[in-house]
């Protein structure tokens, strides 16, 4: 069967906000010490931040990265990591050193050089309302008051002008450190959001929704949380990681349909609170932590506890996890009405698409491709593509199509995202709905064995110019490589 995809330029989703590529660096494992901060290694700059991780980093157009958690973030005391005294602590949340080393300001400085805005979540964990509000004085009020002259004398002139926030962390799941319940978690996020906005007006806050999709408190969290904030936020939080134990891709590469569920029904929530407060106010979602992730374990234990950089959580994923990775990307465009924020989790040896030996090389994941060019290139209006496509049966019973696309128009080009789930076969596709004047690429992972990884030493999944043929016309055909990746551009005849 050939699978047919309609397009109508009039019938845009939404703008897509940029923001949806997003990343994450938390204190976690090696994702700060010896990921982007080495010192000692021979690309580091003056600041210690390592420059072959940078160049990989500057590639993928991050608009927010958010820092530092995570779980970290509901046992970190901010002052620890400002100015000349950084004292060294136990971090609870993943049983490591903290020497904080990097703080505020050095996180700042790397920003500005991977060209990427903060996204700063605050502890609402061990801490509260004020320390919180200390926090964006010291960032963001000129000068003047105690926490702003502090940041000044630290060698910080400028306010940092942080504009997003996060109200804590997955505040309700058990493993949080002072996790909370809705109720005691929605006062306190409102108490939160008013002394933060009274101190500058002009930032936004992300509000925690559920740790994941699964919770026993999923909807009835969401619920009592927005009835105590829904004035006061932005954005409500989603988190989902997915992955493959039982060595079922096809249920596997299906993960992203529930994440668009996922979506779906979060959104029905924020419209249900809406309506009951009688609210002209929208709220959209920041699903500022997605990926997958195996919870690795090298030889079936974890490394030992309370060293500095402890090598946790680092996957290695396979070519069948940059296929869902792209599909997650196709998922988020798709929902650009709703999801205006969204974070890769995360970007360095933690669940990451890059890596880095301490001292030696740093390298991409098969998950950096789908990424770095979904990012660049997934720009300008999602146009809703009504697709009716083969589809297959996964182990739940769901019905799933074999493909996955999002269209995104600019002003002079159209480009598709497609996976083919087909592990066995090639799918011919058919495009009608937009003049298409020529191709200008089509760039592809495929090919490869399912679990092929990539290493320091050897990178063999990696994207390809495609070179099938692509008839060009009424409608534009073209047959997708079995179990595949695919970006397809092409220039759109100039209006007028
Ligand atoms: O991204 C890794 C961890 O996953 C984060 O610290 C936490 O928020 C989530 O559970």
């Amino acid at each position: 069967m050939t699978a047919k995809i309609t397009l109508n330029a009039n019938s845009a989703i939404a703008a897509i906000d940029e923001r949806i590529y997003g990343s994450f660096i938390e204190h976690m494992g090696r994702a700060v010490y010896t990921g982007i901060y080495e010192p000692t290694h021979p690309t580091a700059d003056a600041n210690g931040f390592r420059q072959d991780v940078t160049d990989l980093i500057r590639p993928l157009k991050i608009p927010v990265i958010r820092y530092p958690g995570g779980n970290f973030v509901s046992g970190y005391r901010w002052e620890d990591g400002v100015g000349s005294s950084r004292p060294v602590r136990p971090d609870l949340a993943w049983q490591a050193i903290e020497p904080n080393q990097v703080g505020t300001n050095e996180f700042m400085d790397f920003l500005s050089q991977v060209g990427a805005r903060p996204m700063f979540a605050v502890n609402l964990g061990t801490r509260g309302a004020q320390e919180a509000a200390d926090l964006l004085e010291y960032c963001n009020f000129p000068s003047g008051t105690y926490l702003s002259d502090l940041r000044i004398a630290h060698g910080y002139p400028q306010p940092h002008n942080i504009k997003l926030w996060c109200l804590g962390n997955e505040m309700d799941g058990p493993w949080q450190i002072c996790a909370k319940t809705a109720e005691e978690y929605g006062r306190l996020a409102h108490e939160t959001a008013k002394m933060m906005r009274l101190l500058d007006p002009e930032i936004e806050l992300v509000v925690c929704g559920s740790s994941f999709r699964e919770m026993p408190t999923f909807g009835d969290w969401e619920r009592t949380v927005l009835r105590h904030t829904y004035d006061d936020v932005d954005y409500l939080s989603l988190h989902t990681y997915y992955q493959n134990l039982t060595g079922d891709i096809p249920s596997f590469l299906a993960s992203n349909v529930r994440m668009d569920s996922f979506i779906k029904e979060v959104r029905a929530i924020c419209e249900e609170i809406k309506a009951e407060k009688g609210s002209e106010k929208d709220i959209y979602l920041s699903f500022d932590e997605w990926n997958v992730w195996y919870h690795f374990q090298k030889d079936g234990k974890q490394p030992p506890k309370w060293t500095v950089a402890r090598p946790i959580e680092e996957e290695a994923y396979d070519f069948a996890d940059a296929l869902l990775v792209g599909s997650m990307l196709i998922t988020l465009i798709n929902n650009a009405d709703f999801v205006k924020i969204a974070c890769l989790a995360q970007l360095v040896n933690t669940l990451a698409p890059i890596m880095t030996e301490p001292n030696g090389k740093a390298w991409a994941q098969t998950t950096y491709y789908p990424f770095l060019y979904t990012s660049q290139r997934g720009r300008g209006r999602a146009l809703k593509a009504e697709l009716n496509a083969p589809t297959y049966n996964c182990k739940t019973g769901a019905e799933i199509p074999y493909i996955d696309c999002a269209a995104v128009l600019s002003n002079d080009e159209l480009t598709l995202f497609m996976v083919n789930k087909n592990l066995d076969e090639t799918l011919p596709c058919e495009l009608s709905g937009l003049p298409c004047k020529t191709l200008i690429e089509w760039i592809t992972l495929n090919g490869h064995p399912l679990y092929a990884t990539n290493t320091a030493n050897s990178a063999p999944v990696q994207p390809r110019t495609h070179n099938a043929p692509v008839t060009l016309g009424e409608t534009i055909s073209f047959t997708l490589p079995k179990a595949s990746w695919n970006m397809i551009r092409f220039a759109m005849p100039i209006p007028g």
